[in-house]
């Protein structure tokens, strides 16, 4: 069958406009060179801003303790571990000046008395260390960036563009198929390089806050292309999401609001987080609430709150006392920040001004005051630290011409992500992948897309509209996998369970090839969510698989029958690769020996 298919051209293409995908275009543009940016919803409308208390960097400007070397020690200890050291190292390194550089480019971030930029503290970092902008930071950096690409480079935008292939010559990329929302009509996009920085997986759970983008595209996507993916299994629970009303469970509730003084409350008052603190950050947690407080308010001698324990633990301990009955009425637990007002005159200014969008946000959508009444919170599916595996320096994947950036890439964060350490990311390996893949397109010449990928690519998509295949309803089929997902491979895990997980993926599976839609080509999102199951079934084995084999508890990975660390294990990437007859293989890849100038670094900052 002829198709109609419009084709366009790049040097470099941008999958995904977060602020991953408009760093690396904006990188890839000063290059000279012709760059594409493919956004699958609107442009400014991304996971980024999610990230809302701040971003990672050590400026010291609040505290001239803060480094480098202190900031890459705490995200190898926030990730347990089996980190990819390089980009740890270069991401504690560059961080600073790409945040001055975000400056420069417009960004307004708060401001200290003397006129630096303000920095607050998260879980696991040592030091106040999060530039930010009220709660608002994420959006503020898209802002910039946005403004940067559209007004100051010559960067093409395609909105509403959905990639459902990549194209390769030889084991080299040289293209996707796409198709716009609106009118249903398809695009090749022909690349020397590309760029994947399509975001998360959030999608795939019940419970979470992505929002309908996040179906795992870049990872599946990457996968089907022959690139290896890493560490899979560890999807973060961000501890606070809203729980009530149900329309907007999930939804983020800011780490900032704990930075700035909220502490979490069981349905007796209790700060139950005092009850379970783990034996490596003993020695810098605060020993009672009034420690806790010092802290919040920048006295150098105080340790953090447990409630700025790293999320992963944070959110177990939260998973606990719902599970024991102390939980708040909707199944969450309390969070309060209005009991400030005890200590700090104009508390309710003060927190409306630190906090603005978390006012708002509960105002509007939950009825509740949180200068005057407690939030309610629980656990709420955020972020994937695993995802397509990366050289540390180049961001290159293992398909030659392929690059990854921001949650799209596996292995900055290890086993746990610490909170900031995202926007952080996306601006250092964002302009780190845009650079290279700009490189990469300057060196090559344009490769082939064969007639016959396109045709076979067109033809799956449109197999699901044209041949009539069965009765699924493919939103049926999304919905029971998130169920399937959130109560077998979620926060805590067993292996019987992810065993029955892996099986119900086999009957999705076999659902998923009787999707139907129905109506036509013009913006059908049952059409689009037939196409989306593809990637949500590929990333939700991918997970399970690697959550079955990782036999140990290690930072978001919590596993029931196996609830301790594994010396084996702590020197292993589960690595999940395409094999030739199609099916899914998981590979146990041993971990590089962290080099000695970097061990010593970690020992320093230990004592
Ligand atoms: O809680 C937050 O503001 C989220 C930050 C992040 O995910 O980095």
């Amino acid at each position: 069958m002829a198709l109609d298919i419009q084709t366009i051209e790049h040097d470099v293409l941008v999958i995904g406009a977060g602020g991953a995908g408009l760093r690396g275009a904006i990188e890839a543009s000063n290059a000279g060179i012709s760059v594409g940016l493919v956004c699958k919803s609107l442009l400014g409308k991304a996971h980024t801003v999610m990230a809302e208390g701040g971003v990672a960097a050590a400026l010291a400007n609040v505290d001239d303790r803060d480094s480098w070397k202190v900031h890459f020690a705490d995200t190898m200890r926030g990730g347990q571990y089996v980190n990819n050291w390089r980009m740890a190292e270069h991401h504690a390194k560059e961080a600073p000046d790409r945040v001055r550089e975000l400056e420069k480019w417009g960004a307004v971030f708060d401001r200290t008395k003397e006129g630096k930029i303000l920095q607050r503290n998260f879980g696991g970092h040592r030091y106040p260390r999060l530039a930010h902008v009220g709660d608002r930071t994420g959006l503020e950096i898209i802002r910039t960036l946005q403004d940067k690409s559209v007004h100051e480079r010559e960067i093409k935008v395609y909105m509403e563009c959905t990639i459902v292939r990549l194209f390769k010559d030889g084991e080299r990329v040289t293209g996707a198929l796409g198709y716009f929302r609106e009118r249903g009509r398809f695009v090749l996009f022909k690349a020397k390089s590309i760029v994947m920085a399509t975001g998360g997986l959030g999608k795939a759970y019940a419970i979470t806050s992505n929002s309908w983008e996040y179906t795992g595209d870049g990872y599946s996507l990457a996968y089907h292309a022959g690139a290896d993916l890493i560490d899979m299994e560890f999807v973060q629970f961000h501890p606070t999401g809203m729980v009530w009303p149900p329309s907007v469970r999930g939804i983020l509730v800011t780490e900032g609001v704990r930075g700035e003084g909220g502490v979490l409350r069981n349905k007796d008052g209790k700060r139950f987080m005092f009850d379970d603190i783990p034996e490596n950050y003993r020695n810098q947690t605060a020993k009672n609430e009034e420690e806790g407080w010092r802290y919040t308010q920048g006295d150098k001698n105080a340790m953090r709150p447990p409630e700025l324990l790293t999320r992963d633990h944070v959110a177990r301990c939260i998973n606990r006392e719902v599970k024991a009955g102390r939980g708040s009425p909707h199944g969450g637990v309390f969070l309060d920040i209005a009991w400030i007002k005890e200590r700090i005159p104009n508390a309710e200014k003060y927190i409306q001004k630190k906090l603005p969008s978390m006012y708002h946000q509960f105002k509007e959508l939950g009825g509740i005051d949180i200068t005057k009444e407690r939030m309610e919170v629980g656990p709420t599916t955020h972020y994937t630290m695993g995802g397509i595996k990366v050289d540390g320096d180049s961001q290159m994947t293992t398909v030659p011409g392929l690059f990854a950036a921001g949650e799209a890439a596996g292995g900055l964060h290890g086993a746990n992500r610490l909170g900031g350490n995202s926007l952080s990311d996306l601006l250092v390996f964002g302009k780190r992948a845009g650079e290279n893949a700009a490189k990469f397109a300057q060196e090559n010449k344009a490769g082939a897309v064969a007639e016959a990928d396109i045709e076979s690519a067109a033809q799956w998509s449109l197999s699901f509209m044209d041949s009539p295949k069965g009765d699924e309803n493919p939103y049926k089929v999304q919905q029971d996998l998130q169920v399937m997902m959130q109560d077998l491979v979620g926060i805590v895990r067993r292996e019987d369970e992810m065993v029955k997980a892996l099986a119900g993926l086999k009957t999705l599976w076999e659902r998923a090839k009787k999707v139907q839609s129905q109506g036509n080509r013009e913006y059908n999102p049952g059409w689009h969510t037939c196409m989306d199951l593809t990637n949500l079934l590929t990333v939700s084995e991918a997970v399970t698989m690697s959550g079955i084999r990782r036999k140990e508890s290690r930072g978001a990975q919590f596993r029931d029958d196996f609830p301790e660390k594994s010396d084996t294990y702590a020197k292993m990437n589960m690595v999940i690769r395409k094999a030739k007859d199609g099916s899914m293989e998981l590979i146990e890849q041993p971990t590089k020996e962290l080099p000695p100038e970097l061990k010593q670094v970690i020992e320093e900052m230990a004592k």
